[in-house]
């Protein structure tokens, strides 16, 4: 295991123990578990959670003398419960030991990143100086979903006797992993059923020996609301095995075995525990405790199961090859394993979104925000078919979308700021102040932006993919849905000129009203306008552009009047853009706003990301100040590209130059707190256009939001999946300028010293492996050959393109620009770097000099 791929953690810190569990996180895309320790239930320094994709309920709390309702991604029964003790042969059992106990003399945590194992070693030594060395292997298996293992050796030094294993599964579960949701309702589960089977499979070598013993306990139960039915089984053995049968303790919400080992001087033993995971929620079975037991009885042993489990991420990791050297790219490589871990190819297989906080802890309940955004371009180049299905979740959600339009008084779909299980806006109605004590009201779901980034998702992915079937049916609909809800949002003021989008709230939520207003929401957002103007002009160009026969059918489908199509085109020139002293303004009244004192509050608490509930504490509210939290309309020079965005600006009869925008950006630099991880993100990817030197600073910020947990405590409740995947996407977009549109790759690259030596691999529409490796100033391209493209899918063999080989000319600016004659080569791959066009054949790669920077 070379240190490139290896997260470690050496020594016990309690204090640290519950970060180190979300970042030790293993998971498959269906069900995730937290890398606590298994010696030891939920307390300070412990939260073992598991976590089903999309599995939700919905419980009614009371908090500030309000009944409010909240649906959670439920904490399902644990399956990592697995303590011992010695028991020596020459004195009185030991006392159960865990990483807590004073006994313990040694431990080390150590995730590895290309197997997706964690493992956990812990000495511990008694007072009489008996030792005992623990070593736990863990896995969930990428393979085959449903399953995950425990891999526990035990080895004793200095004495003799028995290790006493207890294994088994904890259904006494809540959500209690969130300080701040302490008041709320938390208990998910209920009709708790235990039980134990002996192991009946035919082809145990040890069969004659063990007849009928139960070695496999199982738990089922069922979420209160939802009903979603949730089974569990573990088989536990032991090698050797024990003289004596398992024992098997089941209580009305846990199933156990405890098993006495008997070990000595140089007999370890070793100990596995296989657990299935399924719920009611999954297709091809009977019932789930029937498919769980069935599992377990068919898994193969610890060795079997990870070697298929490895092979599973062999293919993950070619799919989404990332070489960046260094310490960023060991953290990149930590990032990519999360967000594989929390999408996977088998998440195109459910109906689930994105998590904001990955399947790795409770923060924002498990809810699905606009995040996406910053998810799922990195996805499109990578796993098109699992951004196809998370786009799925939001088609399957437009229904709940238009009626939340209808009841608004408005047409078309409004997505919901936070989405869950069936669609509705989710968004809590109050959240706690910390600082203050004081529940508020959350005004968030004024982020009406989250339809335009839905809208983004659905043209990024089938530019990206080419997935034509799906634009013109599903995309369409919910394409054209959006755009219809922003028409109907968008009002026509006379003495502006201009349409105006009233009464929303930014990605900035620091701002939800205009000071001493008695309604919440803004006016003229300018991302909110800018992103609907364009959002409206997809629209309109994909309805003239929809063969015949699916315009019929998705204009039928959706009622949509030609007449509607028109007006969109007209608001889609004269939405309203605010400015103010030469500055694209956040919104309508911003630069009326008071200057904060950035440096006094900086000196006086140190940390302001939190600057909100800093003033709030105070009695005072950000909504009086130009201080953002995060960044708003610098969004825009992430989304699109400064070709792309000078268009969208002339659209609406703008010029944004050069100047206009880097004193925008340089203006709302000063005024941002980066209370959101997505921010830092953002500032690095705009400011690596714009101001170069500065960019590396966000950058770094954004590299290590959740390892060095730079928001305050917050990554233990779970990772900042947006910001993990956005860091990918930074290198694999933001830095070389990489867009997929009108049937190209359209690159311009602009480095970073300190990143200026990077590889990725890319699946562009039916081309698995299409390498792009930047460094010394050039950029090669290598499109592998059309069959070895073919055939280059999961199953293929690892590794480099094969069959591609350098075409003679160096293109490029200082190259001289000479094409390798390739237009008429099927299947070629168009490239368009820096306004020149190449086309680069299967089974050849090009380099390109870039100009000096
Ligand atoms: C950010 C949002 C984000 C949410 C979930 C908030 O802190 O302000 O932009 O969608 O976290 O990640």
């Amino acid at each position: 295991m070379t240190q490139a791929w290896t997260w470690s953690y050496e020594g016990y810190d309690p204090e640290k123990e519950r970060l180190r569990e979300a970042l030790c996180t293993l998971g498959n895309g269906y069900f995730a578990t937290r890398g606590a320790a298994t010696e030891t239930p939920v307390g300070p320094s412990h939260y073992p959670g598991t976590y089903a994709a999309g599995c939700y309920n919905r419980l009614t709390s009371t908090v500030a003398g309000r009944q409010v309702e909240n649906e959670d991604m439920v904490n399902l029964p644990n399956w990592l419960p697995l303590r011992y003790r010695m028991c020596p042969a020459d004195a009185e059992p030991g006392p159960w030991l865990s990483p807590d106990h004073p006994q313990l003399v040694e431990y080390r945590q150590s995730l590895d990143l290309r197997g997706a194992t964690l493992t956990r070693r812990a000495v511990y030594a008694d007072p009489a100086g008996r030792r005992l060395d623990v070593e736990q292997r863990r896995l969930v298996h990428m393979g085959d979903p449903h399953l995950a293992a425990l891999h526990t050796s035990f080895t004793p030094e200095g004495w003799s006797g028995a290790v006493e294993v207890e294994s088994g599964i904890d259904g006494d579960v809540r959500n209690t992993g969130v300080v701040r949701y302490a008041d709320l309702a938390n208990l998910h589960l209920t009709a708790w059923d235990t039980g134990a089977e002996p192991d009946d499979r035919d082809d145990r070598q040890d069969r004659d020996d063990r007849d009928d013993r139960d070695d496999t306990v199982w738990l089922r139960c069922r979420t209160s609301e939802s009903e979603i039915g949730v089974a569990l089984a573990a088989r536990t053995v032991a090698a050797p095995a024990p003289p004596e049968a398992p024992r098997t303790r089941l209580t009305d919400r846990g199933a156990y075995q405890v098993l006495t080992l008997p070990v000595g001087p140089g007999a370890g033993v070793v100990v596995e525990k296989t657990v299935a995971l399924y719920t009611s929620r999954d297709p091809a079975i009977g019932s789930p405790v029937r498919a769980a037991l069935g599992a377990v009885r068919r898994a193969p042993d610890f060795t079997g199961l990870l070697a298929s489990h490895h092979r599973a991420w062999e293919h993950l990791w070619r799919q989404a090859r990332l070489e960046v050297p260094g310490e960023p790219g060991r953290i990149l490589r930590l990032h990519l394993f999360h967000v594989l871990q929390t999408l996977s190819p088998h998440t195109a297989e459910l109906d689930v979104g994105v998590p904001a906080r990955g399947l790795h802890g409770e923060a924002y309940r498990g809810h699905v925000f606009w995040d996406e955004l910053f998810v799922l371009p990195f996805l499109n180049l990578h796993f098109p078919e699992v951004s196809r299905a998370l786009i799925g979740y939001r088609h399957r959600r437009l229904p709940a979308a238009c009626e939340a339009a209808r009841e608004a008084g408005r047409s078309g779909a409004m997505y919901p700021w936070q989405s869950a299980g069936d669609g509705r806006e989710e968004t809590q109605e109050l959240h706690l102040n910390p600082h203050s004590g004081r529940w508020l009201p959350d005004n968030s779901r004024l982020q009406h932006h989250v339809g335009s980034a839905v809208a983004y998702n659905v043209w990024q992915y089938c530019q990206a993919s080419g997935d034509t079937e799906f634009l013109h049916t599903k995309g369409a609909e919910t394409l054209l849905q959006i755009a219809r809800f922003w028409a109907s949002r968008a009002e026509w003021d006379g003495s502006l000129g201009r349409y105006r989008i009233r009464g929303v709230v930014g990605p900035d939520e620091y701002h939800d009203a205009y000071p001493d207003a008695e309604t919440p929401g803004l006016d003229d957002n300018a991302y909110t306008n800018v992103t609907a103007a364009w959002v409206l002009a997809r629209a309109g160009e994909l309805h003239r552009a929809l063969p015949d026969t699916c315009r019929g059918w998705v204009c039928d489908q959706i009622q949509l009047a030609p007449e509607e199509v028109e007006r969109w085109d007209d608001i889609a020139h004269r939405l309203h853009v605010p400015y103010h002293r030469g500055v694209i303004s956040q919104f309508a009244g911003y630069g009326e706003l008071a200057e904060l004192d950035w440096e006094g509050y900086r000196k006086r608490y140190g940390d302001i990301r939190r600057l909100d509930r800093i003033l709030e504490a105070e009695g005072d509210t950000p909504n009086r100040y130009q201080a953002s939290k995060q960044a708003d309309v610098l969004m825009l020079g992430y989304l699109f590209s400064p070709a792309e965005l000078a268009g969208v600006f002339r659209q609406l009869g703008h010029v944004l130059d050069d100047d206009v925008w880097r004193t925008t950006v340089d203006h709302y630099l000063a005024r941002t707190s980066h209370g959101s991880t997505l921010s830092a993100l953002v500032h690095a990817w705009v400011l690596a256009r714009v101001r170069r030197d500065d960019a590396w600073a966000y950058c770094e910020e954004a590299l290590i939001g959740d390892v060095a947990d730079i928001q305050g405590g917050t990554t233990e409740e779970g990772i900042h999946l947006g910001a993990m995947a956005g860091t990918l996407d930074f290198v694999q977009r933001g830095l070389t300028g990489l867009e997929t549109r009108d049937d190209a790759l359209w690159l311009s690259p602009a480095t970073l010293p300190q990143l200026s030596k990077f590889g990725v691999r890319i699946r562009y529409r039916h081309h698995w492996d299409v390498d792009l490796s930047l460094r010394a100033q050039s950029l090669r391209i290598a499109v592998p050959d059309g069959s070895e493209g073919a055939r280059g899918g999961p199953g293929a063999a690892g590794g480099a393109p094969k069959g591609t080989r350098d075409a003679g000319s160096r293109g490029g600016r200082r190259g001289g620009a000479r094409d390798a004659g390739a237009d008429d080569v099927r299947d070629a791959v168009r490239v368009v770097l820096d306004g020149r066009s190449f086309t680069i054949a299967p089974g050849t790669a090009r380099r390109l000099d870039l100009p000096d920077t």
